[in-house]
């Protein structure tokens, strides 16, 4: 175990700063500082047990590094490892505005394992005003991400309340879709007959995508299937690539459709430069250049056809039950980082882990096609296909 106590002074310290910290802004980081603060931190790290109170030095050094790295990083890596519940407001800010990012899913975590997770229930049981609307879906988005157990709870109480809009009742259930277990949750809802009618599609959408099949295939029992696009069958490859696309219609379609959750597109040669998405699977900003036409829609419509193999799926389950699926993006004796659909990357020691399986089918789901017309699969095609290499 980790002996790390927080000495008075330094807490007292802390709340202060969090308290001013809107008025009196700490001179921040350059970047030598911030080289030098990432190596103290490091060494930290490696240490087994430290008592704050006997290392007046190191103390010093931690009160200069949290002041002058607030938000990042760092910040929260040492508010990780002393645990100090002190910083909470400070991660509940990071949390709401940073609700799609690994750095505010972090911060959420870490609240919901000081016990702060009421914060969120709290903030949610304010009444919806236009200001806070966007803090109540950040707060349900970031907690889908955390994929913890109170947080989900949370979630699946706010699906189920028929009080709510159905704006926040349909983030809610995209939240819980944001992970596997959470995919469970709302399947029990599901299963239960306590998911409202109204939630059907956007539940439907999360379950009948979910990478386990026999998720996609209760859901199919229990949710009334929305409309399917394309109800009859696609024409043959070799047809579709005679088709003419529309370039601009083709990035409407990757929005629509969730791409940018996983891939990231940097090109300034197609309309007027882009630069979106997340690097769960690999960049396609200069995808034109490497994939035919014919392999763009295979790589669309089948994509476990070819898996590439840095970017295997796994599947990994926790001793406390929680589960992941993603790419593993680094791994060492003390850590396996896993990145999810939408970019999360999430910390695991290996002693936590109590399953682990690579899958034989790709991350990115199946069907993609089937929440498109055929035209606007042309037009996506096309679009892939104009992005060629400076
Ligand atoms: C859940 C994450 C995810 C989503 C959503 C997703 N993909 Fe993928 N995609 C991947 C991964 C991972 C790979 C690499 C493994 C593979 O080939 O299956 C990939 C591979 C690809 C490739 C082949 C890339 C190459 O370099 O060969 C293309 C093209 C592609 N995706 C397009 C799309 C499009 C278009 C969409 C939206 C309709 C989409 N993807 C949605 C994860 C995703």
């Amino acid at each position: 175990m980790i002996h790390a106590r927080i000495p008075f002074r330094l807490l007292c310290w802390f709340a202060g700063t969090v308290l001013i910290a809107s008025a009196v802004k700490p001179a921040l980081a350059d970047d030598a500082q911030r080289a030098k603060d990432e190596q103290f931190v490091a060494l930290l790290m490696r240490l087994d047990s430290i008592d704050l109170d006997k290392n007046e030095a190191i103390k010093t050094k931690v009160i200069g590094v949290l002041e002058r790295n607030q938000g990042t990083q760092l910040f929260i890596d040492l508010v990780k490892r002393f645990k100090i519940k002190d910083a909470s407001p400070q991660l509940f800010k990071l949390a709401l505005t940073k609700p799609n990012d690994t750095l505010g899913v972090e911060a959420a975590r870490l609240l919901f394992d000081f016990g702060q997770g009421v914060r969120f229930r709290e903030l949610l049981s304010e009444a919806t005003t236009a200001d806070n609307q966007t803090k109540q879906n950040n707060a349900l988005r970031v907690m889908g991400h955390t994929n913890h157990q109170y947080a989900q709870s949370i979630l699946a109480s706010m699906v189920v309340d028929n009080k709510r809009s159905k704006q926040q009742r349909t983030v809610a259930v995209q939240a819980l879709g944001q992970t596997r277990s959470g995919e469970r949750r709302l399947l029990a809802l599901a299963q239960k007959g306590q998911l409202a009618d109204d939630l059907h599609f956007t539940a439907g959408n999360v379950l009948f995508a979910s990478l386990d099949e026999k998720i996609r295939a209760a859901a199919k029992k229990h949710i009334k299937l929305p409309a399917s696009l394309n109800a009859k069958p696609l024409p043959p490859i070799s047809e579709l690539i005679k088709r003419k696309g529309n370039i601009a219609n083709g990035l409407r379609v990757m929005k629509k459709t969730q791409c940018f959750t996983c891939h990231r597109v940097e090109n300034s040669r197609v309309l007027s430069g882009i630069n979106e998405g997340k690097d769960v699977g690999p960049a396609l900003s200069e995808i034109g250049s490497k994939l035919a036409l014919d392999a763009m829609f295979t790589a669309v419509v089948d994509p476990s056809a070819a898996i590439e193999h840095n970017y295997t799926a796994h599947h990994i389950e926790t001793e406390d039950g929680e589960e992941l699926v993603g790419i593993i993006i680094s791994e060492t004796k003390e850590k396996i980082v896993v990145r999810v659909a939408g970019g999360i990357t999430y910390s695991i020691k290996p002693a936590d882990i109590y399953s682990r399986k690579a899958l034989k089918t790709s991350l990115m789901p199946p069907n993609l096609q089937l929440a498109m017309t055929e035209q606007e699969l042309v037009d996506l095609v096309a679009f892939l296909a104009a992005l060629k290499k400076q």
